[in-house]
């Protein structure tokens, strides 16, 4: 435990009187008092000049980097025992988060009515790595003043819309060093001074989505957690206004089917958890549309979160995941794949089977019947083509092969046919590329080990460092990545799961070697912490 965890931070008054002390010094650096939030809730991490070198700057503000956040403020608040670094008793860390979108947001795009978290809610910023941090679930519930009814929900499961507001409060604590409206383009190395030739610092150039202008940050080192970015697979164009990724339904839908009452035409693409969310939105909210829901393989299956299986998501897990001989840890991902991609909650599937159910009840049981069901569910489907329609006005034509026959079909040597598929929109759920980092660092391929050679990927160490060629990055400084290592350190890489021990493993990573800090205190960073 770090020596000042015994003074009394814990109180609100010595905290706020410390917090405004801090703030007075602040104020006069020139700092716009308008971005400070209330007082209340605000994190130990302070504001950084633009021009001013930088300590880390965290590319992208999703889950991954709140948790990076939350792991700081817990290693200067002195509540986490694992995170007692002295380079972080000296001076405050300078640090800013650039993040694209206009507030903190997740996943906001298929935050839809009733959707439930995947995970339970104890996989949060903080419990699983320090239990005591402000910045727990149930501290949320608590401050929120729910935690009470909460318990009475019997669940580990909030619904996505509560868990975004927890994110969201604990978003908030840390304004001062967000910076929203902000996409990164590149992350450029620049050399030491001392001309040495190594690589001493990184420059992050980002838009400022509000101005248009370009803006540089000078930083030593550089987290690029920018999650996934929306796969939409050849036939389906990228810029037609009527097919739609499902990263944007929420977005879209009401805009393109306005009218709920409408029998619109709609197909849904997708065999994953947001395919079958989709589609059963559709179901709820558009009583009068027909919609089918074109799966690759024979039926939606369920993900297996099962305990003994869920156990590859334990933090522990990381390690051994990392160090297993590389052929065997590919076999070992896609065996476990059904644990999170193109699979659907039990629940959900169950919920969804009954609602065609209901539907032989009022439409009849035949293979004709099913056939005119509004809602369908179509197996060994792929889209082929994708024309503007002829016959629904501004709508979509899908050419698809059918493969059912195949598979399903009594006589034998059945072939596959196509159908043609008239719609008003088409959404598609097929999930997400992770690979922003490639582009962002393309700049800097001449320091991959071996140098830039064609299709060659950016590797990373087990503390999800980069691997640049031996002596042409110095040792304090370098670019770190979060939610695009799966294929070295497992499945959880992309999810929740082990947020909060990661991003305390982040810190130490890259706080934890910098003992020459110059122990300025330009912040009256004493006050607050005493
Ligand atoms: C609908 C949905 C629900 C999910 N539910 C769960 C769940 O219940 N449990 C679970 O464990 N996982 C879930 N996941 C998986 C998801 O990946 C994680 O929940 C989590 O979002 C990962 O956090 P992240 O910070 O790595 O990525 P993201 O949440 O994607 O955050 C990345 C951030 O970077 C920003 N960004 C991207 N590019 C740039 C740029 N160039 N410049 C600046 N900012 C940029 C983005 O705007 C975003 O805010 C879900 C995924 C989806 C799509
Ligand atoms: N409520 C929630 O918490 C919630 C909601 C939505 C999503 N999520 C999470 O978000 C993550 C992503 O889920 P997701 O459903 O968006 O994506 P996903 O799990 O990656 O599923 C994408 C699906 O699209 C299919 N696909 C890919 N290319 C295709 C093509 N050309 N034609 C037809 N199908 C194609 C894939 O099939 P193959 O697998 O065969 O390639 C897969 O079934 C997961 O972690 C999920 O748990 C959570």
């Amino acid at each position: 435990m770090t020596p000042h965890a015994d003074s009394p931070m814990d109180t609100s008054d010595s905290r706020s009187l410390a917090v405004q002390e801090a703030f007075t010094s602040f104020a006069t650096n020139g700092f716009d008092e308008t971005h400070i939030p209330g007082f209340g809730n605000r994190s130990h991490l302070r504001y950084t000049p633009e021009d001013e070198l930088h300590d880390l700057v965290c590319v992208g503000f999703g889950p991954a980097s709140l948790a990076i956040a939350v792991a700081l403020h817990d290693a200067l608040d002195g509540t986490d025992p694992s995170l007692d670094m002295p380079s972080l008793q000296n001076r405050p860390p300078r640090v800013a988060f650039l993040e694209k979108q206009p507030q903190f947001a997740w996943h906001a795009g298929m935050l839809l009515p009733g959707a439930r978290m995947q995970i339970t809610f104890m996989k949060d910023m903080a419990t699983l790595r320090n239990p005591r941090s402000e910045f727990t679930f149930l501290n949320y519930l608590f401050q929120k003043d729910r935690l009470v009814e909460f318990t009475n929900l019997n669940t580990f499961l909030p619904q996505r819309v509560e868990y975004e507001d927890y994110m969201k409060w604990c978003a908030c604590w840390f304004e001062e060093v967000v910076q929203y409206d902000q996409e990164v383009v590149k992350v450029m190395p620049e050399r030491s001074p001392s001309g040495d030739g190594e690589i001493a610092s990184f420059t992050v150039v980002s838009q400022n989505l509000q101005t248009g202008k370009m803006e540089t940050r000078r930083t030593k080192h550089v987290v690029i957690a920018a999650g996934g970015r929306p796969n939409l697979p050849p036939p389906f164009p990228s810029n037609h206004p009527k097919v739609i990724h499902s990263s944007k339904f929420s977005y879209i839908s009401t805009e393109i089917l306005p009218d709920f009452q409408r029998p619109y035409n709609v197909a849904v693409v997708g065999n994953g958890q947001s395919a079958a969310e989709i589609f059963d939105f559709l179901h709820a909210h558009y009583p009068n549309a027909r919609t089918w829901l074109l799966i690759k393989g024979g039926a939606l299956r369920p993900s297996d979160d099962s305990p003994f299986v869920n156990e590859i998501f334990n933090p522990g897990r990381v390690e051994s995941t990392f160090n297993r001989d590389p052929e065997l840890r590919s076999c070992t991902i896609k065996e476990d794949r059904n644990t999170n991609y193109g699979v659907v909650r039990l629940n959900l599937i169950e919920h969804i089977y009954e609602t065609l159910y209901l539907q032989r009840i009022r439409y009849g049981n035949s293979p004709e019947a099913e056939e005119q069901w509004p809602h369908r569910v179509m197996p060994h489907r792929c889209v082929t083509e994708v024309q503007d329609s002829p016959v629904v006005k501004g709508g979509i034509r899908l050419f698809v092969r059918d493969q059912s026959p195949l598979y399903l079909s009594d006589a034998p040597n059945a072939q596959e046919g196509s159908e043609i598929l008239d719609v008003d929109a088409v959404f598609v759920a097929t999930g997400y590329h992770r690979d922003l980092h490639e582009t962002l660092l393309k700049d800097a391929r001449h320091l991959m080990p071996g140098g830039d050679l064609k299709d060659a990927k950016w590797q990373v160490q087990r503390d999800y460092s980069v691997h640049f060629a031996d002596k042409h990055v110095s040792e304090d400084a370098g670019v770190w990545l979060q939610g695009c290592c799966e294929s070295t350190h497992g499945l959880s890489d992309t999810l929740l799961s082990i947020l909060a021990t990661r991003a305390g493993q982040m810190v130490k990573s890259i706080f934890g070697k910098s003992g020459d800090w110059d122990g300025i205190d330009a912040l009256g960073y004493e006050e607050l912490r005493n």
